[in-house]
């Protein structure tokens, strides 16, 4: 029963750190979550440093963000264009991109780590931040199912540790779940939810449970639809319509694995199905193992569920 019994509530340990006014930050992955966190972060007025293996992710990360960001101007400015113009070019001179998440992060005050759903990749991330990054720097993961604790105890820094969790698209949803864990200070946890209502977000308080609130109803629910489907019990494109129709959801199950990705579904299965192989509500799919074997991944490689241009 690992599964309910990692942190469930937060302690106020004492922090050398006063309250943290975040100016600067660093967001490492530049993928769907990362691009989208870096770029909300920058339109209000935040230093970004925006963090990926290699110069061609970020160059598309970086395109990805100006077109989004036109997408949000051609609404919000639509009877200005010219202050939209400036928006976005302010937005874009608040932002810089790097390969060396060390150098970033010894000019922060947060660091916002949304790179692949692994443990230990996020544990080796942070240990190696940790001897970097001053002592006043709060890191936070935007793991989607993994225990922050877990995550943060490859660092000295429990008490400036959290979880940020953002939603796809960043730019449009509204909500970030904020977690303590047992040993997150007080002070970090009030600058986190300060960040994230500065840059625009409504924030609820999680602990630190498998897929806070939200990815702990939801991903269960797109489970079950993926083996409603299995069973032949409905086409995914019936089932899809349903959930839009018959709840006023914007996007049905197989609609929104796409659009998460397959391959971070997976992630998030594997794991909890591991922590609880008696649990029927975290079972594998055939369906989804073999489409993320093909490389089918979703909206982001072209072909999930659906095909995309
Ligand atoms: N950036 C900026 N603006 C965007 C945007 C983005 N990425 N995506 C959409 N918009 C805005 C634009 O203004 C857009 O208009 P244009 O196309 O003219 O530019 C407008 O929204 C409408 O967008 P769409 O026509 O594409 O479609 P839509 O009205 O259906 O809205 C949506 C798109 C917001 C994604 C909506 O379908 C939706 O809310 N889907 C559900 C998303 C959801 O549930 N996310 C949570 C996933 S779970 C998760 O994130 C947690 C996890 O750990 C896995
Ligand atoms: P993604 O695959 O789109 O992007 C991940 C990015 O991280 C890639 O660009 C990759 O090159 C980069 N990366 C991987 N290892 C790295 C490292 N060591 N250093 C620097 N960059 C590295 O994935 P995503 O959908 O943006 O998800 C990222 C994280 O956010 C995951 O933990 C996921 O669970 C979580 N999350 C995802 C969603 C979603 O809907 N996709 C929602 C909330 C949270």
């Amino acid at each position: 029963m690992a599964f309910f019994t990692h942190q469930v509530c937060r302690g106020f340990s004492s922090s050398a750190v006063r309250n943290v006014v975040i100016k600067n930050v660093t967001i490492i992955g530049g993928g769907q979550m990362g691009a989208g966190i870096a770029q909300i972060a920058a339109s209000t007025g935040h230093s970004v440093t925006l963090v990926d293996t290699n110069e061609d992710i970020l160059k598309k990360a970086v395109k990805g963000i100006e077109g989004n960001l036109r997408r949000v101007v051609k609404k919000k400015f639509a009877d200005k264009p010219e202050a939209g113009e400036e928006f976005i070019q302010k937005t874009l001179q608040n932002m810089s991109t790097s390969t060396d998440a060390g150098s970033a992060a010894q000019s922060s005050d947060l660091v916002v780590e949304a790179i692949v759903e692994n443990l230990k990749v996020k544990q080796d991330l942070f240990g190696g931040l940790d001897k970097l990054a001053p002592a006043h720097t709060i890191f936070a993961s935007n793991t989607s199912s993994l225990s922050v604790t877990d995550i943060a105890s490859s660092t000295n820094r429990l008490d400036r540790f959290g979880g940020l969790h953002f939603f796809n698209p960043v730019p449009m949803m509204k909500l970030v779940e904020v977690i303590a864990t047992s040993a997150t200070s007080q002070e970090t946890f009030d600058s986190l939810v300060n960040f994230s209502k500065k840059i625009g977000k409504t924030t609820v308080s999680c602990k630190d449970t498998p897929g806070f609130i939200v990815n702990r109803l939801l991903v269960p629910y797109i489970m079950e639809a993926i083996r409603m489907y299995e069973r032949g019990h409905g086409s995914k494109e019936d089932i899809d319509i349903a959930m839009k129709l018959g709840c006023g959801y914007p996007m049905g199950p197989f609609e929104l694995s796409d659009y998460v990705g397959l391959d971070t579904m997976k992630f998030i299965m594997d794991g909890w199905s591991e922590a609880n192989p008696d649990n029927p509500l975290f079972g594998q799919s055939e369906v989804v193992n073999k489409l993320v074997a093909e490389g089918k991944w979703g909206k982001k490689t072209g072909e999930g569920f659906y095909k995309y241009k």
